[in-house]
């Protein structure tokens, strides 16, 4: 793939690097996306899984779906694009990975500074005195686990629908994105707020912004470039580039 002169140029001098991600990251590591044509919010109502109130009143549904979700995830691995951003930190000053995902997959990986806007769904957490509890601790629980100490329902700590981002980390993310100089906005439909903001507060900052998506999007048009295609395949390319800028190969 051939790549345009502005971007070519802005690789050659950017210190900061900021990558945005998606469900689409993932979805080479065979996790199905929530939008798109096989989407899960195309089969599943969100209304019913991904919100306190249905977890209030059906919480052992909700949670044999975040378990089935556990398992598929336990069973894959980062793909080529997690694996590429973290090798992105040899090459650059600062590198930070501000996901939508809560797959845990950039941690995997390896990447070294991750924020998660919506939660990881290896963590769980009891709804009454909010202690802590690892997938290690729950294996194997088909009904949802009650709480050790106050015998409280557990929850995996991912963010629902109508629920605040975790304190403190939407707040960052989009400072991280405002001093970034490239900011590549990959694999996200960029429809859900406030996650959707931090395309918008990089390109406030000044940031370059970079798009990598099978598809156009909401945003495509505001964006600095935008390629199409599979982010498995593009960033590989992306990091070649900057090994010849830097005399790596
Ligand atoms: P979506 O499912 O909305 O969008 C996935 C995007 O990835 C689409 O734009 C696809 O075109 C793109 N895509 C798919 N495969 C790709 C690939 N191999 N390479 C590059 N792009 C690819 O997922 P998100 O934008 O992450 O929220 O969804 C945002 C939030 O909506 C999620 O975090 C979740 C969901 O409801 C919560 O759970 C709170």
């Amino acid at each position: 793939m051939e790549f345009r002169k502005d971007f070519f140029e802005r690789l050659k001098t950017a210190k900061n690097i900021l990558f945005f991600t998606g469900a689409g990251i993932s979805a080479e590591s065979g996790i199905a996306t929530f939008r798109g044509k096989d989407g899960l919010w195309n089969k599943l109502k969100p209304e019913e899984l991904a919100n306190f109130n249905a977890f209030m009143k059906n919480p052992d549904m909700v949670w044999e779906w975040y378990q089935y979700r556990r398992e598929i995830i336990n069973e894959t691995k980062p793909n080529l694009g997690h694996y590429t951003i973290v090798e992105f930190e040899k090459y650059f000053e600062k590198v930070d990975v501000v996901t939508q995902n809560v797959d845990n997959l950039h941690g995997r990986a390896g990447s070294s500074s991750i924020y998660e806007l919506h939660g990881n769904i290896e963590r769980n957490f009891c709804v009454d005195c909010k202690t802590f509890y690892n997938k290690e601790d729950l294996l194997g629980s088909e009904k949802v686990p009650r709480c050790t100490k106050c015998n409280g329902l557990i929850r995996p700590d991912v963010v629902w629908f109508g629920e605040m981002l975790p304190a403190g980390v939407f707040e960052k993310s989009e400072q991280l994105a405002m001093n970034s100089d490239i900011t590549f906005v990959v694999g996200t439909s960029a429809v859900v707020y406030p996650a959707a903001y931090i395309p918008i507060s990089a390109k406030q900052g000044g940031a370059y912004v970079v798009e990598i998506n099978l598809d156009g999007t909401e945003i495509s048009g505001s964006v600095d470039y935008s390629l199409r295609g599979k982010s498995g395949e593009i960033l590989p390319e992306i990091l070649n580039i900057i090994k010849e800028q830097k005399g790596a190969v």
